[in-house]
């Protein structure tokens, strides 16, 4: 079970501390979401801060990066050399899925192959056994603090049922409006990796992870 705070809803003139914060409570991982203004509305940022967050970290932080970007298999080398050590990227980005796909394995980090609240877990059936992370995005992606779309509860427990029929073993991220309040029903559907930004950053950070950690028991 594995908490990954979105370091977007993170006060950036305080990054590191904040990240003392949440690695002294507990949490393991982050997750950075890089957004191009293309794939998505918004801009975010690029391969630095990850570096930066590399630098202060090293192996304390599992580095989760989120590619919401056009064609992402282009930056997967720089987000690795930064010190990616998971790259998911978008089925809906990329032109040549599973060249994408070998693209960021051959960078030696795990890959992950997000879907968007519409888009079929149908999408992902010829290249699933591929992959070591899929994630269900529970709002459309470009922005933090958006509300839970309430169907992807049962398309991750379907994602679940699927992967315990291929007897596949990628862990089942989901990502965007996640709360203390919702969690334990993504949980329930079969999520072992929850993305959670405003609801880890805003106001007292410790209690907040404090508070998922007592729900997810990691
Ligand atoms: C949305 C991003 C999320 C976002 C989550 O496009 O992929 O990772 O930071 O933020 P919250 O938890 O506030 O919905
Ligand atoms: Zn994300």
């Amino acid at each position: 079970m594995r908490l990954s705070p979105s370091v977007l809803a993170a006060d950036f003139t305080r990054l590191g501390e904040q990240l003392e914060i949440v690695k002294n409570a507990g949490v393991d991982a982050v997750h950075y979401d890089v957004m191009d203004g293309d794939f998505v509305p918004a801009l975010s940022f690029g391969d630095t801060i990850l570096k930066n967050i590399k630098n202060r970290f090293g192996d304390e932080l599992f580095l989760d990066a989120h590619l919401m970007v056009t064609e992402p298999a282009r930056f997967a080398e720089a987000f690795r050399k930064a010190g990616a050590d998971n790259i998911t990227i978008h089925i809906e980005a990329c032109k040549h899925i599973d060249r994408s796909i070998e693209a960021v394995k051959d960078t030696g980090a795990q890959v992950g192959i997000a879907l968007n609240p519409g888009t079929p877990l149908d999408s992902i059936s010829e290249i699933i056994h591929k992959v070591d992370l899929v994630l269900i995005m529970s709002v459309n992606p470009g922005f933090g603090g958006q509300k839970y779309i309430d169907y992807c509860t049962d398309k991750i427990a379907r994602l679940n049922q699927w992967k315990k029929d291929l007897g596949l073993d990628f862990s089942i991220q989901v990502d965007g409006g996640i709360s203390p309040q919702n969690v334990r029903q993504v949980l329930d559907a079969g999520v072992d990796n929850v993305v959670a930004g405003s609801a880890v950053f805003k106001n007292d950070i410790a209690a907040n992870c404090c508070a998922f950690r007592e729900i997810m028991k990691f």
